[in-house]
Protein backbone atom coordinates (compact mmCIF):
# COMPACT_ATOMS: atom_id res chain seq x y z
CA UNK A 1 0.00 0.00 0.00
CA UNK A 2 2.00 3.06 -1.47
CA UNK A 3 1.68 5.73 -3.40
CA UNK A 4 3.20 5.90 -6.77
CA UNK A 5 3.20 8.57 -10.08
CA UNK A 6 4.82 8.56 -13.11
CA UNK A 7 5.26 11.32 -15.47
CA UNK A 8 6.28 11.96 -18.95
CA UNK A 9 5.74 15.24 -21.24
CA UNK A 10 7.63 18.26 -21.95
CA UNK A 11 8.19 19.55 -18.91
CA UNK A 12 10.53 19.33 -16.09
CA UNK A 13 9.56 16.30 -14.27
CA UNK A 14 11.35 16.56 -10.94
CA UNK A 15 8.53 19.11 -9.53
CA UNK A 16 5.83 17.17 -11.11
CA UNK A 17 7.08 14.04 -9.30
CA UNK A 18 7.39 15.49 -5.74
CA UNK A 19 3.93 17.50 -6.01
CA UNK A 20 2.29 13.81 -7.33
CA UNK A 21 3.49 12.22 -4.39
CA UNK A 22 2.56 14.84 -1.70
CA UNK A 23 -0.82 13.94 -3.05
CA UNK A 24 -0.33 10.29 -2.38
CA UNK A 25 1.88 10.45 1.45
CA UNK A 26 -1.51 9.52 3.12
CA UNK A 27 -1.44 5.97 1.43
CA UNK A 28 2.29 5.57 2.78
CA UNK A 29 5.03 7.47 4.12
CA UNK A 30 7.79 5.27 5.72
CA UNK A 31 9.77 6.26 2.57
CA UNK A 32 10.12 7.96 -0.99
CA UNK A 33 12.10 7.66 -4.01
CA UNK A 34 12.12 9.38 -7.24
CA UNK A 35 14.45 7.70 -11.14
CA UNK A 36 14.68 10.01 -13.10
CA UNK A 37 15.91 9.45 -16.88
CA UNK A 38 19.04 11.65 -17.96
CA UNK A 39 21.76 11.94 -20.29
CA UNK A 40 22.94 8.39 -20.59
CA UNK A 41 21.09 6.54 -17.54
CA UNK A 42 18.91 6.84 -14.94
CA UNK A 43 19.39 9.52 -12.01
CA UNK A 44 17.89 7.73 -8.64
CA UNK A 45 17.03 9.17 -5.02
CA UNK A 46 15.49 7.05 -2.56
CA UNK A 47 15.43 7.40 1.67
CA UNK A 48 13.89 6.46 4.53
CA UNK A 49 11.45 8.99 5.77
CA UNK A 50 9.24 11.73 4.39
CA UNK A 51 8.75 12.96 1.13
CA UNK A 52 10.06 16.14 2.05
CA UNK A 53 13.39 14.42 3.20
CA UNK A 54 14.03 14.05 -0.31
CA UNK A 55 17.01 16.97 -2.27
CA UNK A 56 14.61 18.23 -5.23
CA UNK A 57 18.27 20.23 -5.99
CA UNK A 58 20.42 17.50 -6.34
CA UNK A 59 17.81 16.21 -8.73
CA UNK A 60 18.54 16.64 -12.97
CA UNK A 61 16.81 18.20 -15.26
CA UNK A 62 14.62 15.56 -17.43
CA UNK A 63 11.11 15.26 -18.38
CA UNK A 64 10.23 11.03 -17.90
CA UNK A 65 10.27 10.00 -14.60
CA UNK A 66 8.66 7.99 -11.75
CA UNK A 67 7.93 8.23 -7.86
CA UNK A 68 7.41 6.47 -5.01
CA UNK A 69 5.89 6.82 -1.47
CA UNK A 70 6.49 3.34 0.75
CA UNK A 71 4.20 1.50 3.23
CA UNK A 72 6.59 -1.40 4.27
CA UNK A 73 5.06 -4.78 3.80
CA UNK A 74 8.48 -6.96 2.93
CA UNK A 75 11.34 -4.80 4.80
CA UNK A 76 12.20 -2.14 7.44
CA UNK A 77 11.14 0.96 6.32
CA UNK A 78 15.61 2.12 5.46
CA UNK A 79 17.27 3.56 2.33
CA UNK A 80 17.80 0.27 0.63
CA UNK A 81 14.41 -1.10 0.42
CA UNK A 82 13.30 2.28 -0.90
CA UNK A 83 11.66 2.37 -4.06
CA UNK A 84 12.26 2.73 -7.38
CA UNK A 85 14.84 -0.14 -7.77
CA UNK A 86 17.71 -0.79 -10.29
CA UNK A 87 17.95 -3.77 -12.56
CA UNK A 88 21.99 -5.18 -11.93
CA UNK A 89 22.90 -2.93 -14.91
CA UNK A 90 20.72 0.49 -14.30
CA UNK A 91 19.37 0.22 -17.13
CA UNK A 92 15.44 -0.09 -15.53
CA UNK A 93 14.20 1.55 -12.43
CA UNK A 94 10.93 0.04 -11.06
CA UNK A 95 8.43 1.07 -8.42
CA UNK A 96 5.67 -1.06 -7.33
CA UNK A 97 2.74 -1.38 -5.03
CA UNK A 98 1.40 -4.13 -3.73
CA UNK A 99 3.00 -7.85 -3.08
CA UNK A 100 4.80 -10.27 -4.52
CA UNK A 101 3.62 -13.76 -3.01
CA UNK A 102 6.58 -15.83 -5.09
CA UNK A 103 9.36 -13.52 -5.10
CA UNK A 104 11.34 -15.64 -2.71
CA UNK A 105 11.53 -18.29 -5.43
CA UNK A 106 12.14 -15.50 -8.42
CA UNK A 107 14.92 -14.44 -6.05
CA UNK A 108 16.50 -17.82 -5.50
CA UNK A 109 16.21 -18.29 -9.19
CA UNK A 110 18.26 -15.40 -10.39
CA UNK A 111 20.43 -15.07 -7.56
CA UNK A 112 21.56 -18.72 -9.03
CA UNK A 113 22.10 -16.67 -12.54
CA UNK A 114 24.28 -14.10 -10.78
CA UNK A 115 21.81 -11.49 -10.15
CA UNK A 116 23.16 -9.42 -7.10
CA UNK A 117 20.47 -7.78 -4.85
CA UNK A 118 20.50 -4.53 -2.75
CA UNK A 119 17.16 -4.78 -0.62
CA UNK A 120 15.21 -7.23 1.56
CA UNK A 121 11.62 -6.39 -0.93
CA UNK A 122 10.26 -8.58 -2.85
CA UNK A 123 9.31 -5.65 -5.20
CA UNK A 124 12.99 -5.34 -6.73
CA UNK A 125 12.70 -8.53 -7.99
CA UNK A 126 10.67 -6.97 -10.98
CA UNK A 127 13.43 -5.11 -12.19
CA UNK A 128 15.82 -7.79 -12.44
CA UNK A 129 13.33 -9.93 -13.90
CA UNK A 130 12.88 -7.37 -16.52
CA UNK A 131 16.89 -7.58 -17.16
CA UNK A 132 16.66 -11.38 -17.29
CA UNK A 133 13.97 -11.48 -19.38
CA UNK A 134 14.96 -8.49 -22.06
CA UNK A 135 15.19 -8.82 -25.73
CA UNK A 136 15.11 -5.38 -26.99
CA UNK A 137 10.74 -5.04 -26.70
CA UNK A 138 10.33 -3.90 -23.33
CA UNK A 139 6.52 -4.02 -23.84
CA UNK A 140 7.00 -7.77 -25.06
CA UNK A 141 9.46 -8.16 -21.86
CA UNK A 142 6.98 -6.26 -19.29
CA UNK A 143 4.08 -8.83 -20.49
CA UNK A 144 6.41 -11.96 -20.33
CA UNK A 145 7.40 -10.62 -16.62
CA UNK A 146 4.22 -9.95 -15.22
CA UNK A 147 3.11 -13.80 -16.20
CA UNK A 148 6.07 -14.68 -14.01
CA UNK A 149 4.44 -12.98 -11.26
CA UNK A 150 2.23 -14.13 -8.24
CA UNK A 151 0.20 -11.71 -6.00
CA UNK A 152 -0.91 -8.34 -6.35
CA UNK A 153 1.14 -5.41 -8.33
CA UNK A 154 1.09 -1.53 -10.14
CA UNK A 155 4.35 -1.53 -11.22
CA UNK A 156 6.00 1.20 -13.76
CA UNK A 157 9.08 0.72 -15.73
CA UNK A 158 11.71 3.63 -16.56
CA UNK A 159 14.55 2.44 -19.44
CA UNK A 160 17.84 4.28 -20.00
CA UNK A 161 17.75 6.36 -23.18
CA UNK A 162 13.77 6.26 -23.83
CA UNK A 163 11.02 8.73 -23.33
CA UNK A 164 8.42 6.37 -22.42
CA UNK A 165 6.78 4.51 -19.20
CA UNK A 166 6.22 1.17 -19.18
CA UNK A 167 2.94 0.22 -16.58
CA UNK A 168 1.25 -2.71 -15.37
CA UNK A 169 -1.69 -3.85 -12.72
CA UNK A 170 -3.02 -6.54 -10.72
CA UNK A 171 -5.03 -6.12 -7.93
CA UNK A 172 -3.55 -2.92 -7.32
CA UNK A 173 -4.66 0.36 -8.52
CA UNK A 174 -3.44 2.55 -11.40
CA UNK A 175 -4.74 5.34 -13.13
CA UNK A 176 -3.26 6.98 -16.17
CA UNK A 177 -4.00 10.66 -16.33
CA UNK A 178 -4.18 12.07 -20.03
CA UNK A 179 -2.61 15.45 -20.89
CA UNK A 180 -1.46 17.30 -23.84
CA UNK A 181 1.98 16.62 -24.98
CA UNK A 182 2.21 14.83 -21.52
CA UNK A 183 0.65 12.12 -19.93
CA UNK A 184 0.84 10.45 -16.06
CA UNK A 185 0.43 7.35 -13.95
CA UNK A 186 -0.83 7.27 -10.70
CA UNK A 187 -2.38 4.79 -8.11
CA UNK A 188 -4.10 7.46 -7.16
CA UNK A 189 -6.42 10.50 -8.84
CA UNK A 190 -5.44 13.43 -6.33
CA UNK A 191 -2.00 13.01 -7.83
CA UNK A 192 -2.98 13.56 -11.55
CA UNK A 193 -5.49 16.82 -10.70
CA UNK A 194 -3.15 18.85 -11.00
CA UNK A 195 -2.55 18.35 -14.61
CA UNK A 196 -5.55 16.77 -15.61
CA UNK A 197 -9.00 15.30 -15.31
CA UNK A 198 -8.99 12.48 -17.67
CA UNK A 199 -8.48 9.41 -16.20
CA UNK A 200 -8.07 5.73 -18.20
CA UNK A 201 -8.12 3.11 -15.51
CA UNK A 202 -6.44 0.27 -16.29
CA UNK A 203 -8.03 -3.39 -15.70
CA UNK A 204 -6.38 -6.34 -14.06
CA UNK A 205 -3.85 -7.71 -16.41
CA UNK A 206 -3.32 -4.87 -18.17
CA UNK A 207 0.26 -3.73 -19.75
CA UNK A 208 0.41 0.13 -21.25
CA UNK A 209 2.79 2.19 -22.47
CA UNK A 210 2.79 5.53 -21.48
CA UNK A 211 4.68 8.31 -23.97
CA UNK A 212 4.33 12.22 -23.74
CA UNK A 213 1.77 11.83 -26.92
CA UNK A 214 0.08 8.38 -26.86
CA UNK A 215 -1.27 5.77 -24.24
CA UNK A 216 -1.17 1.96 -25.58
CA UNK A 217 -3.13 -0.63 -23.62
CA UNK A 218 -2.93 -4.44 -24.15
CA UNK A 219 -5.01 -6.93 -22.06
CA UNK A 220 -3.83 -9.73 -19.89
CA UNK A 221 -4.30 -11.76 -23.20
CA UNK A 222 -2.15 -9.21 -25.14
CA UNK A 223 -4.73 -8.05 -27.35
CA UNK A 224 -4.07 -4.05 -27.96
CA UNK A 225 -7.43 -2.29 -25.94
CA UNK A 226 -8.60 0.77 -25.60
CA UNK A 227 -9.89 1.46 -21.79
CA UNK A 228 -12.48 4.41 -21.67
CA UNK A 229 -11.61 8.48 -20.68
CA UNK A 230 -13.25 9.05 -17.99
CA UNK A 231 -13.65 12.99 -16.60
CA UNK A 232 -12.96 13.47 -12.85
CA UNK A 233 -15.24 16.19 -11.43
CA UNK A 234 -13.22 16.38 -8.16
CA UNK A 235 -11.52 19.46 -8.16
CA UNK A 236 -8.27 20.15 -6.16
CA UNK A 237 -9.84 22.08 -3.64
CA UNK A 238 -11.89 19.26 -3.15
CA UNK A 239 -8.74 17.43 -2.33
CA UNK A 240 -6.89 20.01 0.00
CA UNK A 241 -7.56 20.91 3.57
CA UNK A 242 -9.46 24.03 2.17
CA UNK A 243 -7.90 26.28 5.76
CA UNK A 244 -8.37 23.71 8.19
CA UNK A 245 -5.63 22.36 10.07
CA UNK A 246 -6.10 18.60 9.45
CA UNK A 247 -8.09 16.67 7.00
CA UNK A 248 -9.50 14.63 9.40
CA UNK A 249 -11.06 17.96 11.29
CA UNK A 250 -12.15 19.47 7.66
CA UNK A 251 -13.49 16.05 6.92
CA UNK A 252 -15.83 15.85 9.77
CA UNK A 253 -16.78 19.11 9.08
CA UNK A 254 -18.01 18.07 6.34
CA UNK A 255 -20.53 15.44 7.19
CA UNK A 256 -23.52 17.51 7.07
CA UNK A 257 -22.72 18.00 3.03
CA UNK A 258 -21.38 14.84 2.68
CA UNK A 259 -24.57 13.26 4.22
CA UNK A 260 -26.94 15.44 2.65
CA UNK A 261 -25.16 14.41 -0.67
CA UNK A 262 -25.69 11.13 -0.14
CA UNK A 263 -29.30 11.12 0.28
CA UNK A 264 -29.69 13.56 -2.89
CA UNK A 265 -31.87 11.97 -5.38
CA UNK A 266 -32.33 8.66 -3.45
CA UNK A 267 -34.29 9.68 -0.68
CA UNK A 268 -37.89 8.97 -2.03
CA UNK A 269 -37.02 6.83 -5.21
CA UNK A 270 -33.69 4.31 -4.40
CA UNK A 271 -32.73 3.80 -8.28
CA UNK A 272 -29.33 2.66 -7.38
CA UNK A 273 -29.92 -0.96 -7.22
CA UNK A 274 -32.93 -3.00 -8.53
CA UNK A 275 -32.98 -5.11 -5.38
CA UNK A 276 -36.25 -7.25 -6.51
CA UNK A 277 -33.88 -9.04 -9.17
CA UNK A 278 -32.40 -10.46 -5.93
CA UNK A 279 -33.03 -12.92 -3.10
CA UNK A 280 -32.37 -10.44 -0.35
CA UNK A 281 -34.26 -12.59 2.64
CA UNK A 282 -30.94 -13.49 3.91
CA UNK A 283 -28.29 -10.57 4.00
CA UNK A 284 -24.34 -10.56 4.84
CA UNK A 285 -22.18 -7.71 5.77
CA UNK A 286 -18.48 -7.99 5.14
CA UNK A 287 -15.59 -5.28 5.33
CA UNK A 288 -12.61 -4.09 7.87
CA UNK A 289 -12.26 -1.91 10.54
CA UNK A 290 -14.34 0.95 10.42
CA UNK A 291 -16.32 0.09 7.87
CA UNK A 292 -16.60 -3.25 9.71
CA UNK A 293 -18.42 -1.25 12.45
CA UNK A 294 -21.00 0.82 10.02
CA UNK A 295 -21.70 -2.96 8.95
CA UNK A 296 -22.29 -3.64 12.53
CA UNK A 297 -24.84 -0.56 12.56
CA UNK A 298 -26.42 -2.06 9.33
CA UNK A 299 -27.18 -4.99 10.99
CA UNK A 300 -29.23 -3.36 13.62
CA UNK A 301 -30.73 -0.87 10.72
CA UNK A 302 -31.49 -3.70 8.10
CA UNK A 303 -32.99 -6.17 10.70
CA UNK A 304 -34.95 -3.37 12.41
CA UNK A 305 -36.91 -1.64 9.27
CA UNK A 306 -36.77 -4.42 6.87
CA UNK A 307 -36.98 -7.56 9.71
CA UNK A 308 -33.85 -9.14 7.51
CA UNK A 309 -32.05 -10.92 9.52
CA UNK A 310 -28.09 -9.80 8.45
CA UNK A 311 -24.87 -11.33 9.88
CA UNK A 312 -21.68 -9.25 9.56
CA UNK A 313 -18.35 -10.73 8.95
CA UNK A 314 -14.47 -9.09 9.47
CA UNK A 315 -13.44 -9.48 5.36
CA UNK A 316 -9.91 -10.75 7.04
CA UNK A 317 -11.84 -13.39 8.32
CA UNK A 318 -14.73 -14.21 5.60
CA UNK A 319 -12.50 -16.53 3.40
CA UNK A 320 -11.20 -18.73 5.81
CA UNK A 321 -15.02 -19.51 7.14
CA UNK A 322 -16.72 -22.91 5.76
CA UNK A 323 -18.61 -22.54 2.97
CA UNK A 324 -22.75 -23.47 3.35
CA UNK A 325 -25.57 -23.97 1.81
CA UNK A 326 -27.23 -20.79 2.48
CA UNK A 327 -26.21 -18.15 0.08
CA UNK A 328 -26.74 -14.85 1.68
CA UNK A 329 -27.01 -11.85 -0.08
CA UNK A 330 -23.50 -10.26 0.44
CA UNK A 331 -22.87 -6.65 1.15
CA UNK A 332 -19.24 -5.34 0.87
CA UNK A 333 -17.93 -2.11 2.43
CA UNK A 334 -15.18 -0.16 1.64
CA UNK A 335 -14.60 3.30 1.65
CA UNK A 336 -11.18 2.98 -0.70
CA UNK A 337 -12.88 0.13 -3.17
CA UNK A 338 -9.19 -1.21 -2.47
CA UNK A 339 -8.44 -2.45 0.51
CA UNK A 340 -7.41 -6.07 -0.09
CA UNK A 341 -9.25 -8.39 2.66
CA UNK A 342 -12.24 -6.77 1.36
CA UNK A 343 -12.00 -7.74 -2.07
CA UNK A 344 -10.60 -10.83 -1.64
CA UNK A 345 -13.31 -11.46 0.26
CA UNK A 346 -15.92 -10.30 -2.52
CA UNK A 347 -14.22 -12.52 -4.75
CA UNK A 348 -14.77 -15.63 -2.65
CA UNK A 349 -18.72 -14.58 -2.07
CA UNK A 350 -18.85 -14.46 -5.91
CA UNK A 351 -17.32 -18.04 -6.07
CA UNK A 352 -19.66 -19.65 -3.34
CA UNK A 353 -22.43 -18.54 -5.44
CA UNK A 354 -23.68 -15.11 -3.28
CA UNK A 355 -25.10 -11.97 -5.20
CA UNK A 356 -22.85 -9.46 -4.22
CA UNK A 357 -23.02 -5.56 -3.45
CA UNK A 358 -20.27 -2.68 -2.90
CA UNK A 359 -20.69 0.19 -1.04
CA UNK A 360 -17.53 2.64 -1.55
CA UNK A 361 -16.74 5.87 -1.64
CA UNK A 362 -14.39 5.88 -4.77
CA UNK A 363 -15.28 5.24 -8.42
CA UNK A 364 -14.33 3.06 -10.60
CA UNK A 365 -12.60 1.53 -7.37
CA UNK A 366 -11.40 -2.18 -7.31
CA UNK A 367 -13.85 -3.54 -5.34
CA UNK A 368 -16.91 -2.06 -8.13
CA UNK A 369 -15.11 -4.79 -10.71
CA UNK A 370 -15.08 -7.64 -8.63
CA UNK A 371 -19.68 -7.33 -7.49
CA UNK A 372 -22.59 -7.72 -9.41
CA UNK A 373 -23.95 -4.05 -7.99
CA UNK A 374 -22.43 -0.89 -6.66
CA UNK A 375 -23.57 1.60 -4.24
CA UNK A 376 -21.37 5.38 -3.67
CA UNK A 377 -21.47 7.31 -0.66
CA UNK A 378 -21.05 10.64 -1.56
CA UNK A 379 -18.52 11.99 1.20
CA UNK A 380 -16.27 13.47 -1.43
CA UNK A 381 -12.64 12.71 -1.18
CA UNK A 382 -11.59 11.36 2.09
CA UNK A 383 -7.59 12.01 2.74
CA UNK A 384 -7.23 11.95 6.46
CA UNK A 385 -6.17 7.74 7.50
CA UNK A 386 -8.77 8.00 10.23
CA UNK A 387 -12.09 7.63 8.45
CA UNK A 388 -14.87 9.87 9.69
CA UNK A 389 -17.36 11.14 6.85
CA UNK A 390 -16.87 7.97 5.21
CA UNK A 391 -18.00 5.80 7.76
CA UNK A 392 -21.08 8.28 8.15
CA UNK A 393 -22.55 8.15 5.10
CA UNK A 394 -22.11 4.46 4.64
CA UNK A 395 -24.39 4.71 7.12
CA UNK A 396 -27.20 6.34 5.37
CA UNK A 397 -26.59 4.24 2.54
CA UNK A 398 -27.54 1.39 4.77
CA UNK A 399 -30.57 3.06 5.96
CA UNK A 400 -31.19 3.78 2.18
CA UNK A 401 -31.33 -0.22 1.29
CA UNK A 402 -33.01 -1.07 4.62
CA UNK A 403 -35.92 1.46 3.39
CA UNK A 404 -36.05 0.03 0.15
CA UNK A 405 -35.87 -3.66 1.32
CA UNK A 406 -38.56 -2.97 3.93
CA UNK A 407 -40.94 -1.54 1.49
CA UNK A 408 -39.98 -4.34 -0.99
CA UNK A 409 -40.94 -7.36 1.15
CA UNK A 410 -44.04 -5.14 2.87
CA UNK A 411 -42.60 -5.21 6.23
CA UNK A 412 -42.15 -1.43 6.64
CA UNK A 413 -45.65 0.76 6.00
CA UNK A 414 -45.22 3.47 3.73
CA UNK A 415 -46.17 5.72 6.28
CA UNK A 416 -43.31 4.34 8.32
CA UNK A 417 -40.29 4.98 5.97
CA UNK A 418 -41.90 8.58 5.41
CA UNK A 419 -41.00 8.96 9.01
CA UNK A 420 -37.66 7.84 8.51
CA UNK A 421 -36.87 9.73 5.46
CA UNK A 422 -38.12 12.99 7.16
CA UNK A 423 -35.36 12.14 10.02
CA UNK A 424 -32.72 11.63 7.71
CA UNK A 425 -33.83 14.57 5.72
CA UNK A 426 -33.11 16.22 9.39
CA UNK A 427 -29.42 15.01 10.10
CA UNK A 428 -27.51 17.15 8.09
CA UNK A 429 -29.10 19.91 10.52
CA UNK A 430 -28.41 17.87 13.72
CA UNK A 431 -25.46 17.23 12.73
CA UNK A 432 -24.12 20.65 12.06
CA UNK A 433 -25.30 21.66 16.05
CA UNK A 434 -23.40 19.15 17.49
CA UNK A 435 -20.30 20.68 15.53
CA UNK A 436 -21.31 23.90 16.34
CA UNK A 437 -20.60 22.66 20.10
CA UNK A 438 -16.89 21.51 19.28
CA UNK A 439 -15.57 23.63 22.15
CA UNK A 440 -17.86 21.85 24.59
CA UNK A 441 -16.38 18.90 23.75
CA UNK A 442 -12.58 19.60 22.86
CA UNK A 443 -13.07 20.74 27.15
CA UNK A 444 -13.97 17.45 28.03
CA UNK A 445 -10.59 15.82 26.08
CA UNK A 446 -8.45 16.90 29.32
CA UNK A 447 -9.78 13.92 31.09
CA UNK A 448 -8.88 11.61 28.38
CA UNK A 449 -5.44 12.76 27.47
CA UNK A 450 -3.88 11.76 30.91
CA UNK A 451 -4.89 8.80 30.85
CA UNK A 452 -3.25 5.01 29.81
CA UNK A 453 -6.73 3.42 28.97
CA UNK A 454 -10.37 4.23 28.27
CA UNK A 455 -13.45 1.96 27.81
CA UNK A 456 -15.92 2.70 25.58
CA UNK A 457 -19.53 1.40 26.09
CA UNK A 458 -22.86 1.08 24.39
CA UNK A 459 -25.76 -1.38 24.29
CA UNK A 460 -27.75 -2.79 20.94
CA UNK A 461 -27.40 -0.33 18.07
CA UNK A 462 -24.65 1.78 19.91
CA UNK A 463 -22.77 -0.84 21.08
CA UNK A 464 -20.73 -0.96 17.38
CA UNK A 465 -20.18 2.98 17.81
CA UNK A 466 -18.43 2.64 21.31
CA UNK A 467 -16.21 0.43 19.43
CA UNK A 468 -16.04 2.71 16.61
CA UNK A 469 -15.20 5.52 18.91
CA UNK A 470 -12.61 3.48 20.95
CA UNK A 471 -10.35 2.57 17.76
CA UNK A 472 -10.64 6.33 16.29
CA UNK A 473 -8.61 7.40 19.96
CA UNK A 474 -6.58 4.54 19.47
CA UNK A 475 -5.52 5.08 15.87
CA UNK A 476 -5.28 8.70 15.69
CA UNK A 477 -4.29 9.57 20.29
CA UNK A 478 -2.27 6.04 20.45
CA UNK A 479 -4.19 5.65 23.72
CA UNK A 480 -5.06 2.04 24.66
CA UNK A 481 -8.62 2.04 24.52
CA UNK A 482 -11.46 -0.61 24.45
CA UNK A 483 -14.89 -0.67 23.05
CA UNK A 484 -17.22 -3.10 24.98
CA UNK A 485 -21.24 -3.70 25.48
CA UNK A 486 -21.85 -2.24 28.73
CA UNK A 487 -23.28 -5.47 29.74
CA UNK A 488 -20.26 -7.25 29.47
CA UNK A 489 -17.64 -5.21 31.72
CA UNK A 490 -18.93 -7.09 34.60
CA UNK A 491 -17.84 -9.89 32.84
CA UNK A 492 -14.00 -9.37 33.33
CA UNK A 493 -13.02 -5.93 32.14
CA UNK A 494 -14.70 -4.57 35.65
CA UNK A 495 -11.01 -5.66 37.25
CA UNK A 496 -9.44 -2.79 35.10
CA UNK A 497 -11.74 0.08 36.12
CA UNK A 498 -9.73 2.50 38.28
CA UNK A 499 -10.05 6.23 39.28
CA UNK A 500 -7.68 6.61 36.28
CA UNK A 501 -9.89 4.71 33.78
CA UNK A 502 -12.10 6.84 31.88
CA UNK A 503 -15.26 5.22 30.36
CA UNK A 504 -16.89 7.02 27.66
CA UNK A 505 -20.62 5.64 27.89
CA UNK A 506 -23.52 6.37 24.85
CA UNK A 507 -27.25 6.39 26.54
CA UNK A 508 -29.41 7.17 24.72
CA UNK A 509 -33.28 7.12 25.16
CA UNK A 510 -34.02 3.26 23.85
CA UNK A 511 -35.10 0.19 25.62
CA UNK A 512 -31.76 -0.34 26.95
CA UNK A 513 -31.66 3.11 28.73
CA UNK A 514 -32.52 1.62 32.30
CA UNK A 515 -29.65 -0.93 32.26
CA UNK A 516 -27.55 1.12 30.92
CA UNK A 517 -27.94 3.89 34.00
CA UNK A 518 -27.67 0.66 36.02
CA UNK A 519 -24.41 -0.03 34.70
CA UNK A 520 -22.92 3.43 35.19
CA UNK A 521 -23.75 3.44 38.11
CA UNK A 522 -22.31 0.03 38.67
CA UNK A 523 -18.82 2.01 37.02
CA UNK A 524 -19.18 5.44 39.01
CA UNK A 525 -19.25 2.89 41.84
CA UNK A 526 -15.94 1.56 41.12
CA UNK A 527 -14.50 5.66 40.97
CA UNK A 528 -13.99 5.48 36.97
CA UNK A 529 -14.44 8.80 35.81
CA UNK A 530 -17.38 8.27 33.00
CA UNK A 531 -18.02 10.79 30.21
CA UNK A 532 -21.80 10.47 29.32
CA UNK A 533 -22.86 11.14 25.23
CA UNK A 534 -26.34 10.99 24.64
CA UNK A 535 -29.96 11.94 25.24
CA UNK A 536 -30.26 14.32 28.32
CA UNK A 537 -31.43 13.01 31.34
CA UNK A 538 -30.97 13.88 35.09
CA UNK A 539 -30.20 11.08 36.60
CA UNK A 540 -27.42 10.67 34.03
CA UNK A 541 -26.32 13.51 34.32
CA UNK A 542 -25.77 13.16 38.20
CA UNK A 543 -23.78 9.82 37.54
CA UNK A 544 -21.79 11.10 35.02
CA UNK A 545 -19.04 13.64 35.33
CA UNK A 546 -19.50 15.36 31.88
CA UNK A 547 -23.00 14.89 29.76
CA UNK A 548 -22.79 15.64 26.32
CA UNK A 549 -25.96 15.81 24.61
CA UNK A 550 -27.28 15.15 21.10
CA UNK A 551 -30.05 16.51 19.15
CA UNK A 552 -33.03 14.35 20.05
CA UNK A 553 -33.77 11.72 17.21
CA UNK A 554 -35.49 8.73 17.60
CA UNK A 555 -32.52 5.92 18.88
CA UNK A 556 -32.19 4.02 15.32
CA UNK A 557 -30.58 7.52 13.75
CA UNK A 558 -28.72 8.08 17.30
CA UNK A 559 -25.32 6.64 15.68
CA UNK A 560 -24.22 9.04 13.54
CA UNK A 561 -24.84 11.94 15.97
CA UNK A 562 -23.05 10.13 18.76
CA UNK A 563 -20.48 9.47 16.35
CA UNK A 564 -19.51 12.55 15.74
CA UNK A 565 -18.83 13.78 19.00
CA UNK A 566 -16.37 10.56 19.49
CA UNK A 567 -14.84 11.58 16.24
CA UNK A 568 -14.16 14.89 18.05
CA UNK A 569 -13.40 13.72 20.84
CA UNK A 570 -10.52 11.58 19.66
CA UNK A 571 -9.58 14.54 17.19
CA UNK A 572 -9.33 17.32 20.00
CA UNK A 573 -7.21 14.40 22.45
CA UNK A 574 -4.99 13.64 19.73
CA UNK A 575 -4.41 17.25 19.25
CA UNK A 576 -3.63 18.19 22.62
CA UNK A 577 -1.23 15.38 22.52
CA UNK A 578 0.89 16.84 19.69
CA UNK A 579 -0.14 13.42 17.21
CA UNK A 580 0.14 13.32 13.86
CA UNK A 581 -3.62 13.17 13.30
CA UNK A 582 -3.57 13.02 9.52
CA UNK A 583 -0.89 10.52 9.28
CA UNK A 584 -1.12 8.22 12.28
CA UNK A 585 2.18 5.84 12.99
CA UNK A 586 2.35 2.15 11.36
CA UNK A 587 -0.92 3.02 8.97
CA UNK A 588 -1.92 4.14 5.61
CA UNK A 589 -5.52 5.72 4.42
CA UNK A 590 -5.91 2.00 1.97
CA UNK A 591 -4.47 -1.50 3.23
CA UNK A 592 -3.70 -3.19 -0.07
CA UNK A 593 -2.56 -5.99 1.62
CA UNK A 594 -4.27 -8.98 3.15
C1 LIG B 1 -10.41 3.78 9.96
O1 LIG B 1 -10.20 4.99 10.59
C2 LIG B 1 -9.24 3.08 9.47
N1 LIG B 1 -8.37 3.90 8.79
C3 LIG B 1 -9.44 1.67 8.92
O2 LIG B 1 -9.96 0.90 9.95
C4 LIG B 1 -10.33 1.49 7.66
O3 LIG B 1 -11.66 1.76 7.96
C5 LIG B 1 -10.15 0.06 7.14
O4 LIG B 1 -8.82 -0.14 6.77
C6 LIG B 1 -11.07 -0.27 5.99
O5 LIG B 1 -10.86 0.57 4.90
P1 LIG B 1 -11.88 0.65 3.70
O6 LIG B 1 -13.16 1.15 4.21
O7 LIG B 1 -11.22 1.56 2.71
O8 LIG B 1 -12.02 -0.74 3.16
Amino acid sequence: MCGIVGYTGINSVGDILLRGLKRLEYRGYDSAGVAIVENDGIYLQKTKGRIRDLDEDEFPYGNVGIGHTRWATHGKPCDENSHPFYDCAGEFAVVHNGIIDNFVTIKEELTKKGHEFTSETDSEVIAHLIEDNYDDDLVATVQKVVTKLKGSYAICVLQKNSHRILIARNQSPLVIGVGVDENLVASDVPALLDYTNEVKYLEDGDVAEICSNEVRIWDSLGNAVERETVEIDWDLEDAEKGGYEHYMLKEIYEQPKAIHDSLLGRLFEFNDVDFKRYDTSFIRIISCGTSYHAALVGKYIIEEIAKIPCTVELASEYRYSSPSDLLPFTILISQSGETADTIVAAKEAKLRGCKTLAITNVINSSITREVNEVIYTQAGPEIGVAATKTFTTQLIVLYLIALELGLNNNKLLREDAQEYRSELRRLPRYVKVLLDRSEQIRKVCKKLVEADDIFFVGRNINYPVALEGALKLKEIAYIHSAGYPAGELKHGPFALLTESTPVVAILVKDHTFEKMLGNIGEIAARGSPIIAVGDHDKELKKLSDELITIPSVPPMFSPILVNVVLQLLAYYTAYELDCSIDKPRNLAKSVTVE
